[in-house]
């Protein structure tokens, strides 16, 4: 079985669109774990991945590094704190926020905080998705070990974690403005209507096909006026012609219309 092949199958059997990661990475992490399973080739790989959960679950996990902390790049949470949300929340008091490939929970997490510490008591939504079931577990569970807070000022560990067996746990009160649900960037429909989504560290995976794909699905999902956040490496070149003006570095808003059309003149 060659790779193409291999990918049209994962893609029809398991729904994974393969196609939308740059290549030399994934055949790199492919064959990784193609040597640890001891399968000498993409037919046996596959027929493995087809009946095995627990070798897809692996799969899956593999697929991408799930490295992620609070408050990750913290310059660009400031700015977000200090100059994006603010505007925001003047103008409307609730904000529905998504943050996609949000890994084990600490960027959602860390959003909530944010989010109650400028706009206490607010019923904000933010949903936070990711590909990996796995890693959702442990999101939901919100327990994390101290590496992950480097980032976290002892004010915020007082007010938003507690300290259970060594590990920090994420408080109640923002474990509940947080929904968690698998979502894969590259094969499902994106749900409307945010203020603000939060998509970071994924796209340098992908191929510039699928990033573009991806940034204009934001666009579309995005409320005129919202921003989009993305990670310190990656940025939107098109970012003009997809309807996004870039109000800071890693942070784009989408046009009115009615800017469309001025600039159209
Ligand atoms: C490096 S982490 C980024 C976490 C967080 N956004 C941050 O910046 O710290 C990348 C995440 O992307 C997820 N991922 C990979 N491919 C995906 C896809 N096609 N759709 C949704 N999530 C995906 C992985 O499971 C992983 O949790």
């Amino acid at each position: 079985m060659t790779f193409e092949l291999f990918k049209e199958k994962v893609r029809a059997g398991l729904g994974f669109d393969l196609d939308g990661y740059k290549e030399k990475q994934l055949l790199r992490r492919l064959h990784a774990l193609m040597a640890r399973r001891r399968v000498a080739d993409y037919a046996a790989y596959y027929r493995l991945l087809a009946s095995d959960p627990e070798a897809q679950r692996e799969f899956i996990d593999y697929l991408t590094i799930n490295v992620t902390e609070f408050f990750r790049d913290p310059h660009l949470f400031r700015y977000l704190e200090e100059r994006v949300l603010p505007e925001m929340l003047a103008a409307k008091p609730q904000l529905r926020v998504w943050s996609a490939a949000c890994a084990n929970g600490a960027e959602p997490y860390s959003l909530a905080i944010i989010l109650e510490e400028l706009a206490p008591g607010r019923q904000h939504r933010i949903e936070a998705t990711d590909l990996d079931p796995g890693i959702l577990e442990v999101a939901r569970a919100g327990r994390y070990p101290e590496d992950l807070l480097r980032h976290v000022s002892p004010a915020r560990r007082r007010r938003f974690f507690r300290q259970e067996d060594g590990a920090w746990v994420v408080d109640d009160q923002i474990r509940r403005r947080v929904t968690f649900r698998v979502h894969d960037l590259l094969t499902h429909p994106y749900r409307t209507g945010y203020d603000l989504i939060v998509c970071r560290n994924v796209q340098i995976y992908f191929t510039r096909e699928a990033q573009d794909r991806l940034n204009a699905g934001f666009v579309r999902a995005l409320v005129p006026g919202g921003v989009l956040f993305v990670g310190a490496s990656e940025s939107i070149f098109n970012y003009r012609e997809i309807g996004l003006e870039k109000v800071g570095t890693c942070f784009y808003r989408k046009v009115h219309k009615t800017h469309l059309r001025t600039e159209a003149r």
